[in-house]
């Protein structure tokens, strides 16, 4: 009876001291040179890594692309970083929401093995000069509405390469256009990472995850369903054999602006990998939305099928 009471307390420690090893399995680095030599040994020993770059603020939209993630490799990445050049002066740099512990959490509860989480002046020194800079892709859509944030983008994402050293990396199709350049920079700089894209993660009522939705007010949230609601308008008039784009585009903006608190920055029809403009919609074709909602530009889009 004796012998059975010590075994069982020796057992509770043992549970006890493996629950806590698991919940502090996740590991934290925050220096660039520790992440390298650590992605260098997960390598040596044959571990494939599966990165997920983030500016933090984690939502299931996050958590779907991480959840992807554990599919492509035996390590998950992850990195939190704001990263200031691709925001541009009069942007939200300073009030994009943050917060690490709940981010942890958050990671923790879908099996990320590392957190890459830089200083911003580790990453752009005093001296800091370099740029990736793609030459057509950002012309289209936001390129023009937000002048370098593409190059602050492909800069941040090459260097976060360079530092975890993977061998996936997951991006959501929400940021459609930043996924199209970067499938376009990892073919033109020759990366040996594959790219996987995750579709887009709605609320329930079909609002996509932002992390800037919580910059809205209970109204400006409703209005903020018009951006999906102007994208199933126009697969519906697709549906009943309208291909005009430009009747299209008129239609989803009517829609847009009924709704208070709208300003449209663009709605456009284009082809899926070029992102060039199309007069008809006669394949495959992505309808890309960008509305400021109050203070708020959201961004929204989908492939509409005819
Ligand atoms: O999509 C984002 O959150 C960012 O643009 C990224 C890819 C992490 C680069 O800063």
């Amino acid at each position: 009876m004796w012998t059975n009471y010590v075994d069982i307390s020796k057992l509770i420690d043992y549970c006890q001291k493996f629950i806590l090893e698991a919940h502090i399995q996740i590991q934290i680095i925050k220096a660039i040179d520790q992440m390298q030599q650590e992605a260098k040994r997960l390598l040596q020993t044959g571990k494939a890594i599966a990165f997920v770059p983030t500016m933090g603020y984690l939502h299931e939209g996050h958590l779907a692309l991480m959840r992807e993630g554990r599919k492509h490799g035996d390590t998950l990445i992850i990195s939190i970083f704001v990263n200031p050049t691709q925001f541009g002066p009069a942007e939200d740099f300073q009030a994009y929401p943050r917060d690490l512990d709940r981010d942890v959490r958050l990671a923790e509860s879908v099996g990320v093995d590392i957190i890459f989480a830089p200083e911003a002046d580790a990453i752009y020194d005093k001296a800091y000069q370099t740029y990736v800079d793609l030459e057509i892709l950002p012309l289209h859509l936001c390129g023009p509405l937000r002048p370098r944030h593409f190059r602050g983008v492909a800069t941040v994402v090459t260097k976060l390469f360079n530092i975890v050293k993977p061998q996936a990396a997951i991006f959501g199709e929400k940021d459609y256009q930043q996924l199209v350049i970067i499938r376009r920079m990892v073919r033109d700089l020759n990366f040996d990472i594959r790219i996987i894209g995750v579709p887009i993660v709605r609320e329930p009522d079909g609002l996509a995850m932002s992390s800037r939705n919580t910059y809205l007010s209970e109204d400006e949230r409703r209005s903020a369903l018009s951006l999906f609601q102007a994208l199933q308008q126009a697969q519906k008039s697709l549906a009943q054999g309208m291909r005009d784009a430009r009747q299209l585009i008129s239609e989803a903006s009517e829609m847009i602006r009924s709704y208070p608190y709208t300003k449209i920055d663009y709605v456009a029809l284009c082809d899926p990998e070029t992102l060039e403009d199309v007069d008809r919609v006669e394949g495959p074709t992505l309808m890309a939305l960008a509305v400021w909602v109050g203070k708020t530009r959201l961004i929204d889009n989908a492939i509409l099928k005819p």
